[in-house]
């Protein structure tokens, strides 16, 4: 017996009825015939869905936004109606292919509907376009000027954070649906505190509304994954399977902004000063005495200028002892030294410590004083990484939300309002903080300051995120950066996954120095 068969027997006549109500049509018809279930904030989405004309949703990444509010609500509505007309847009042509591609499998995968695709000659059917034999038509386009030419009754918009051009919402989207009066639905997860979700929040007639993957009172995860498990390690979260292998790992910023839906703003501070105290000790010094079970890393941030006014050359060491802990032993900086000075005193330091991993930025040098540093002292470990060039654009970004997760390693619990500090004695990271003692209180003083004058800088124009030293120099945060990864990265730069559109990971562009 089919399932149409089985359908019929359970509801009867009142089946045609019960199948207007997009919960039952989308569970009994698409999800589970293929296992899957419904999230009760899902059911919410729908109910909301066929009620209001805007919605603004916000969601957690792999939620099932454009499953439930744009594919299935689209299959729902185009056959439910007839010559019902919707349109649904993806930031990118790549996109927008894949997600009609989704509704067609939608389609074709159940026993029910697939017959109902539309074979006349007159109706489109194409890479965009999918015609049903009711005359109801559903299309994917991306998200640019020629969407203007359209009268529609519905516009599903997916991963609106990414989308660059904001005026476009007003003068090509809106327009479309007056004519029938149809519905504009947003959703997506977000990129900073600027971008179209937030723009939205701030116009009445958007319901908007924001669904995080937990909150104190919720858990909208264990709703639609009820079999994974979310695990904070170090300053890392984790998303285990049943069998608790580690299916996902990310980086506190990207979870905070793709999974809780917080993402930073240009009034954040990257190291907020609760943050860097949670790894100070109180009753440590900084030294210079080896400790012979202890390994060295090193971060050099180089500088190359005889003024005066010029930057800094940084070198921070860390030091990690038997027990695992890193703590941030020593820190040298001058200015105003000449290229042959600054060989000479950087191997002399590099000899001293004789660090597993020294790592320098290379991008203010040329690879030719890498190879005199390498002569002079041999058996060290010592790359050079390149901020600027190509494909090492986003380098400092990692580094720099790195050095993040590491201080966040202190913290037993982290989210946005919640934090346990470790005991000191199981802290991950250390720095020494003895305040009787001169030059530790010095050093880390320094170092604090430019921490805490690090953060972020929204580009409202070209849409780019910049990590960076809002006062005059950031070169004690890049040199510590950099001996952090030499310390604790392991060729993994980048936690980021990418989704969807190329426009994702140019989030993160290069600092040019
Ligand atoms: N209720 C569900 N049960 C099983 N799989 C689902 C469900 N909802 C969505 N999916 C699948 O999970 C993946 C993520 O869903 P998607 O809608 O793309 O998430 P989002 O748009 O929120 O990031 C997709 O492969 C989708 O087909
Ligand atoms: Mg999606």
């Amino acid at each position: 017996m089919g399932l149409m068969d089985d359908l019929v027997e359970k509801y009867g006549k009142e089946l045609n009825k019960k199948l207007a109500d997009p919960t039952f049509f989308i569970d009994e018809l698409l999800f589970k015939p293929k296992g899957w279930i419904m999230p009760p904030y899902g059911k919410e989405w729908l109910k909301l869905a066929y009620k209001h004309k805007r919605i603004n949703f916000t969601a957690f990444r792999s939620s099932g936004k454009t499953e439930i509010m744009l594919i299935a609500q689209a299959i729902h509505r185009a056959f439910t109606q007839k010559n019902w007309d919707g349109i649904i847009i993806s930031n990118s042509l790549k996109q927008s292919t894949e997600v009609l591609r989704r509704v067609r499998d939608g389609i074709l995968d159940s026993e029910i509907l697939r017959n109902s695709l539309s074979s006349s000659k007159y109706h489109e059917q194409n890479k965009t376009t999918l015609t049903l034999k009711n005359g109801s038509r559903i299309r994917s386009l991306p998200y640019n000027d020629n969407i203007r030419m359209n009268h529609v009754d519905w516009v599903g918009m997916d991963e609106i954070g990414l989308y660059r051009d904001h005026d476009l919402m007003k003068s090509a989207i809106t327009p479309i649906v007056t004519a029938k009066e149809g519905s504009i639905h947003c959703i997506g997860t977000p990129m900073s505190k600027i971008d179209l979700i937030h723009k939205l929040r701030d116009n009445k007639s958007y319901l908007s509304k924001i669904y995080p993957a937990y909150t104190e009172k919720m858990d909208l995860f264990k709703q639609r994954y009820s079999d994974r498990e979310i695990r904070k390690v170090g300053g890392k979260f984790q998303i285990l399977l049943a069998d608790k292998s580690i299916f996902e790992e990310y980086d506190s910023l990207t979870w905070n902004r793709e999974f809780l839906c917080v993402p930073l703003g240009n009034e954040d501070n990257l190291f907020p000063y609760e943050l860097i105290e949670q790894s100070f000790q109180y009753d440590l010094t900084m030294n210079n005495t080896l400790n012979t079970n202890s390994r060295y890393y090193m971060g050099i941030d180089f500088a190359l200028s005889a003024e005066s006014s010029a930057d800094f050359t940084v070198i921070i060491i860390l030091e990690r002892t038997k027990e695992g802990q890193l703590i941030l032993c020593d820190m040298i900086r001058w200015k105003g030294m000449s290229y042959n000075a600054q060989k000479v005193r950087i191997s002399e330091v590099i000899r001293y410590y004789k660090p597993v991993k020294a790592i320098l930025d290379e991008s203010s040098f040329g690879a030719s004083f890498l190879d005199d540093v390498r002569r002079e002292v041999r058996g060290v470990s010592i790359e050079g990484m390149r901020f600027t060039a190509g494909a090492y654009t986003n380098v400092k970004q990692d580094i720099i939300t790195m050095l993040r997760s590491t201080f966040e390693s202190n913290w037993r619990v982290y989210s946005n309002n919640e934090k346990t500090p470790l005991e000191n004695e199981k802290k991950n990271f250390v720095i020494p903080r003895e305040r009787t003692d001169g030059k530790t209180m010095k050093l880390t003083t320094e170092i604090l300051e430019e921490l805490l004058s690090f953060g972020i800088k929204y580009d409202e124009v070209k849409h780019t995120v910049k990590f960076e030293g809002i006062g005059s120099h950031d070169d004690i945060v890049v040199a510590l950066g950099l001996a952090n990864f030499a310390a604790n990265g392991s060729g993994n730069l980048s936690p980021m996954v990418s989704r969807g559109s190329s426009g994702y990971r140019k989030m993160f562009v290069k600092k040019t120095r």
